[in-house]
């Protein structure tokens, strides 16, 4: 059912926030449970969409997925992995991207893969063109079929040394729940090596695989005939901790991230302490806080890992927004992520967004027309509108404009939220936010 939020803001965000298991590590994860010859366990799972939408993807596929009552831990025992059913897969696929990586895995477990078109947010083309070549280098056959893509492997898949374009998370992935139990020996140059990918890793190294993360964004994986259950603690998310710290910043807060790590966030909070954001971090989390005094305009350029995340620009934009002076974005992974910027200037934001590379590296958007710099001046005052929420990140950034603003927003299409930040409105009610539900 979708819900409406009707904001009141001005009001700052204090008291503490549990951050629970990373969305983009969780339901690979869950996806690699099929590669095992019994059950998995998986804990530190957050009540998600992306994990609801798996769930509903594996057990169409035979896997039984139990969940604790208590503590949400989920078994996942793939014993009786069987082909599902088109219509049933594309119906429950919703908006999600993980089903492309159903594709190696299944045909590991039972030869073949039906992979209904994907979703996801409306970020950029977001194609699959690296996942669907690296399965071709496997040996896998891949038609394009009405609805989806049907993917098959009658000689069984074949390490392969593979070069990726671009350090592709998801090709990455792929990758690696491919060749894990394929025959032979797999180097893939060029992977991603994000803080998800290196514990999705540990997950394949608990099940018996063979996996060296070399120098130079080399992986090479030695395929093992076959591979165990795992039992592992999925790492915290980083993407939500950075958002609830951008929440204090632009609400002039104090939030206790519980379950933040440092490790994870190093550029992040390079980057919020250059802006005037304070942190103190313990062992079990981190205190971001708006010590006062007026934020500083900086010049930021999103990368892949270890680089400032792309993830984490949309909530960030906000607080430049009341930073005094002018902040350059250059936007280096997706070629379409500023349109959230159109409701903050409706807010009152004053950001222009330009199609040339507006950092120190060139990057794959430049000279074509595609609008990844954001030129961003402030401070502005921003006031209460109406909110369509576009996408998961941006529409968190719309949340904490809106907590910010003078005067009432009302925001709709916030289910989008709910695929990637758990307990999102029971979350604010904890930091006071003055809201309500229709
Ligand atoms: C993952 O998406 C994350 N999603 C994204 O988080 C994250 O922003 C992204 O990695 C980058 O870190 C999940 O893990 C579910 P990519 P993914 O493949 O794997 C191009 C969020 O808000 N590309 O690394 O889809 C692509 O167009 C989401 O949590 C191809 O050209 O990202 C993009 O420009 C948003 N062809 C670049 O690579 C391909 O076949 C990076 O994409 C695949 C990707």
């Amino acid at each position: 059912m979708a819900s409406v939020l009707t904001i009141r803001g001005g009001v700052p965000l204090t008291g503490k926030v549990p951050v629970r298991g990373a969305k983009n590590l969780v339901p690979k994860a869950m996806v690699a449970s099929l590669l095992a010859s019994d059950a998995s366990v998986l804990r530190n799972v957050p009540e998600i969409r992306d994990v609801e939408i798996v769930t509903s993807l594996l057990r169409l596929h035979g896997v039984e997925v139990s969940k604790d009552p208590v503590t949400g831990d989920l078994t996942l025992d793939p014993t009786n992995v069987k082909t599902a059913q088109m219509k049933d897969i594309d119906a429950h696929a919703g908006d999600s991207r993980i089903p492309i990586l159903f594709c190696g895995p299944l045909i590991h477990a039972i030869g073949e893969a039906f992979i209904p078109d994907l979703g996801g947010c409306r970020i950029g083309d977001r194609p699959i063109d690296y996942h669907l070549d690296v399965l071709r280098q496997f040996g896998a056959i891949v038609d394009k079929r009405p609805g989806g893509i049907s993917i098959s492997a009658p000689k069984g898949l074949k390490g392969a040394k593979l070069t990726l374009p671009y350090p592709s998370v998801g090709a990455t992935e792929q990758v690696l729940l491919t060749a894990t139990r394929a025959e032979g020996i797999t180097e893939l140059s060029g992977a991603a090596i994000e803080p998800e990918i290196m514990d999705l890793i540990a997950v394949l190294q608990k099940m018996g695989a063979i996996i060296s993360v070399q120098t130079d964004r080399v992986i090479r994986i030695e395929g093992v005939p076959e591979l165990v259950g795992f039992n592992h603690r999925a790492l915290p998310d980083r993407n939500e901790a950075a958002s609830w710290a951008s929440a204090a910043l632009v609400t002039k807060g104090d939030i206790y991230v519980e379950g933040a790590n440092q490790g994870d966030l190093t550029a992040f909070l390079n980057t919020y302490r250059k802006i005037g954001g304070a942190f103190d971090i313990d062992d079990d989390g981190i205190r971001f806080y708006h010590p006062g005094g007026s934020l500083s305009p900086l010049v930021l350029e999103t990368d892949v890992h270890p680089g400032f995340m792309t993830d984490w620009q949309q909530p960030l934009v906000v607080a430049l927004t009341q930073a005094e002076g002018v902040s350059i974005v250059h936007e280096t992974v997706y070629e379409n992520r500023f349109g959230f910027t159109e409701a903050l200037i409706r807010m009152g934001a004053n950001i222009q967004v330009h199609r040339e590379c507006l950092g120190s590296i060139p990057c794959r958007f430049g000279q074509r027309n595609f609008l990844h710099s954001a030129v961003i001046s402030g401070p502005t005052q921003l006031s209460g509108a109406e909110i369509d929420i576009p996408d998961l990140r941006g529409g968190f950034s719309h949340l904490i404009a809106a907590l910010a603003a003078t005067g009432t927003s009302r925001v709709t299409g916030i289910e989008l939220i709910n695929r990637g930040y758990e307990h999102f409105q029971s979350k604010l009610e904890g930091l006071g936010a003055d809201f309500d539900v229709e």
